[in-house]
């Protein structure tokens, strides 16, 4: 059975099926409104999210499937204590898939090793987040028309953002795509990314701190919040949060077909006078992720629609 852990569990020939498969549902959306008639998706929301969660439901629902779950851990059995293992022995016998985010990292891999349902990681504490990695894929290949011969900034957050984690595994596997990592240098890519993914693959980089500095060069711009929860104190959260703040006269500084990604939610790293700009694709971004959830249940629960 396959699970989706981390966006490498799946070849780049598998990704380009799942994102042709979501442009297939974008253009003919009622040709899959029963392709999952009585299957049911559980839903294991750990900790907070609005975007995931709802994504992988709506997507459900647009197949004509059901959802069931909880959206906090404090609504769950987890705090009388159940283990994340004994619970997805349950949620087995309830659902035909489950899509599982928890703040720890590796809890859905544990998961999928006590499962009979395939398991969806919906983010692991800092780790990973390959449903987000899919809508930025297809997004990137919708939008710019290729994932290969790219510069794409990677800007804010990039030790604890495990949507950039996640978004750098994938995109090493197309040809010429060139990053540019900006962040404060408190938090810059963790070294083992930096090492054993980008030196490895002798991908081209480049980092810097300030986004001014950055802007001209860059396809797209990949803007990440602070992620404030995985900080161990306030006082070097409030020093950060700020840091990055992309505003109109920024995006003058850049070229005219540049696309600004955001996994969303925004905090202040994205001015609101920037959303006016056409340039400006992340709540389209965020209309894809449905489209490519519904293609990732589709292809986990080997439903073929013709
Ligand atoms: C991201 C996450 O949860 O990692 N949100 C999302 O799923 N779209 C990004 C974030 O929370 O900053």
């Amino acid at each position: 059975m396959k699970h989706l852990l981390n966006p490498l569990d799946l070849s780049v020939e598998e990704i380009d099926e799942i994102l042709d498969l979501a442009n297939d549902i974008e253009a003919n959306p009622e040709k899959y409104a029963h392709a999952c008639d009585g299957k049911k998706l559980a839903t294991l929301f750990y900790e907070p999210s609005t975007r995931t969660r709802l994504s992988h439901e709506a997507a459900m629902m647009n197949l004509g499937g059901n959802v069931l779950g909880f959206s906090s851990a404090d609504s769950s059995s987890a705090t009388k204590g159940e283990s994340v293992s004994d619970t997805i022995r349950m949620i087995s016998c309830y659902a035909d898939i489950c899509a599982m985010r928890h703040p720890k990292e590796g809890a859905p891999m544990v998961a999928s090793q006590y499962s009979s349902i395939p398991i969806i990681n919906a983010g692991d504490g800092g780790h990973q987040h390959p449903t987000q990695t899919l809508t930025d894929l297809l997004t990137i290949r919708s939008e710019k028309g290729r994932l290969h011969d790219i510069t794409i900034g990677l800007c804010g957050d990039l030790k604890f953002g495990r949507t950039v984690h996640s978004l750098i595994h994938a995109l090493v596997r197309y040809e010429n795509v060139k990053f540019v990592l900006i962040s404060p240098e408190e938090l810059r890519l963790p070294s083992y990314i930096r090492k054993d993914v980008l030196d490895k693959h002798n991908i081209p980089y480049e980092e810097v701190v300030r986004l001014e500095d950055a802007m001209g060069e860059l396809d797209l711009l990949y803007m990440t919040r602070v992620q404030k929860e995985r900080f161990f104190n306030e006082e070097d959260y409030v020093r950060m949060k700020d840091f990055y703040i992309l505003d109109a006269a920024k995006m003058e500084l850049a070229k005219e077909d540049m696309l600004v990604l955001h996994p969303l939610p925004r905090v202040n790293e994205i001015s609101v006078e920037v959303d006016r700009d056409p340039r400006a694709i992340y709540f389209k971004q965020a209309q894809y992720g449905v489209y490519v959830r519904m293609a990732l249940i589709l292809t986990l629960l080997e439903i073929k629609v013709s």
